[in-house]
């Protein structure tokens, strides 16, 4: 049977902001129904896609957010950190999955800033996430050692200084989610198996500290 895509309505806010129901259903047939997926945060994505094209920016959203949704709530993340938040759309992945957690997210640019903001007041998450604006290295400096459950990196390349100060703020037994390896080069310090337990998709590995 054909994969079925339903699109409902998105009402678009006047500065790029998007904020509505569900809007984007996955269905393949009944007797597949297992394999349905609704985005919650469809129309966060949408509001990303639309933004990028009037911006010229690199705020492309993460293809994988409902992982980071089920690896959040599958260790009961209390603490996320996360480098690259564009318009919300994994922060309020995770915050979904983790729904006891606090997430620091650290973005440069300021209308990222502005409307990621904006949109998790629209989800009634604004509680739980705090928007950094700055540089990730320089952020990520001033933020706990040794506290964080899990860490998502989707900045645009993954540099060595930038997961490094993810992997300061990790706990032992903590994973690192990293994006964009194909980005660049790979840093070798995700590799290292002594440091890390790493499993690669490719163009994303996930990395459990030691
Ligand atoms: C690929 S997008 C993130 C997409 C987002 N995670 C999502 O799924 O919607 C990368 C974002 O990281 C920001 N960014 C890139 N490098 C950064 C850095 N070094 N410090 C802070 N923000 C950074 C960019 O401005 C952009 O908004």
């Amino acid at each position: 049977m054909p994969l079925q895509i339903k699109f409902m309505s998105v009402d678009e806010e006047a500065d790029g902001g998007i904020v509505g129901e569900p809007c984007l259903s996955l269905s393949n047939s009944p007797d597949m129904s297992l394999l349905s997926t609704v985005d919650p945060f469809a129309d966060i994505l949408t509001a990303t896609h639309i933004h990028r094209s009037r911006h010229g920016c690199g705020a492309y959203p993460y293809d994988k957010g409902s992982m980071l949704g089920v690896l959040a709530a599958a260790i009961d993340a209390r603490r996320i950190v996360e480098v690259g938040t564009a318009l919300g759309y994994t922060s309020l992945w995770l915050s979904y999955g983790a729904q006891h957690a606090h997430i620091d997210t650290i973005e440069f640019d300021s209308d990222h800033v502005r409307i990621a903001r904006q949109h998790f007041i629209g989800h009634k998450v604004a509680d739980r996430i705090h928007v950094h604006h700055g540089e990730a290295v320089t952020v990520l400096d001033g933020l706990d050692n040794n506290a964080y459950d899990l860490a998502f990196f989707d900045g645009f390349e993954p540099t060595r200084q930038l997961v490094n100060g993810l992997d300061r703020r990790l706990r032992i037994g903590g994973i690192l989610v990293c994006a964009n390896l194909t980005l660049g080069r790979t840093d070798p310090v995700l590799i290292d198996s002594a440091a890390w337990l790493v499993h690669s998709f490719g163009e994303t590995a996930i990395a459990v500290k030691r």
